[in-house]
């Protein structure tokens, strides 16, 4: 698996990963900050400029495109700056895996690659957050070492928030 940041040019394969997520009836997409509903080219200046100078809030971070041989994969979010605060909310990693290339052990590669990354940024341990009925996410991470330690309510959506930690 390759994984870079988006480029111009990777505009049409973003465009047709978004459409089979909403063709299999899927509305957000994971690990995309904000695609779908963002000005294409705004959002390549966005994640590049995330990478190299980062946010006064989120630090920097790496939004990866996954790609094989046969294209485009799926999207890794790697938060490597975040403050505990945000990182105890929202999770050091995100990922997602086209509805057609699932369940063929890529998420759980991605995952690894991460936990990579971030061990060579220094840090020691990251933190995810899973919705407790998201059984493929929850497998992921406990295939690549997760220990829950926490879980809450979300009001809003109704659902269970779970909270693993993975040390590096
Ligand atoms: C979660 C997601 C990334 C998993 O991707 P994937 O490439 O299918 O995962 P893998 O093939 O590496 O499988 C990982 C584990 O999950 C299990 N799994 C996969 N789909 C499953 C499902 N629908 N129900 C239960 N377990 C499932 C696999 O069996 C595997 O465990 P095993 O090896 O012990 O059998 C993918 O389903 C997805 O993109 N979902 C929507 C976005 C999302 O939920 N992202 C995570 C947000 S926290």
């Amino acid at each position: 698996m390759i994984y870079r940041l988006p480029e111009v040019g990777d505009e049409a394969a973003l465009a047709a990963y978004v459409r089979e997520h909403h063709d299999n009836g899927e509305t957000s997409i994971s690990a995309s900050l904000g695609l779908s509903s963002s000005d294409y080219a705004e959002w390549v200046e966005k994640i590049r400029r995330n990478a190299s100078v980062g946010d006064d809030e989120w630090g920097r971070s790496l939004l990866y495109l996954c790609l094989e041989e046969t294209g485009l994969i799926g999207l890794l979010s790697i938060r490597f700056e975040l403050p505990a605060s945000l990182s105890e909310k929202y999770g050091d990693i995100g990922y997602g895996v086209r509805p057609s290339e699932r369940c063929r052990g890529y998420a759980t590669e991605m995952l690894r690659y991460a936990l990579s990354v971030c061990r060579e940024k220094g840090m020691s341990k990251v933190v995810l957050g899973c919705y407790k009925d998201n059984l493929a996410s929850a497998a992921t991470i406990r295939k690549n070492g997760g220990v829950l330690f926490a879980e809450n309510e979300k009001y809003k959506a109704g659902r269970i928030s779970q909270y693993y930690s993975i040390a590096l």
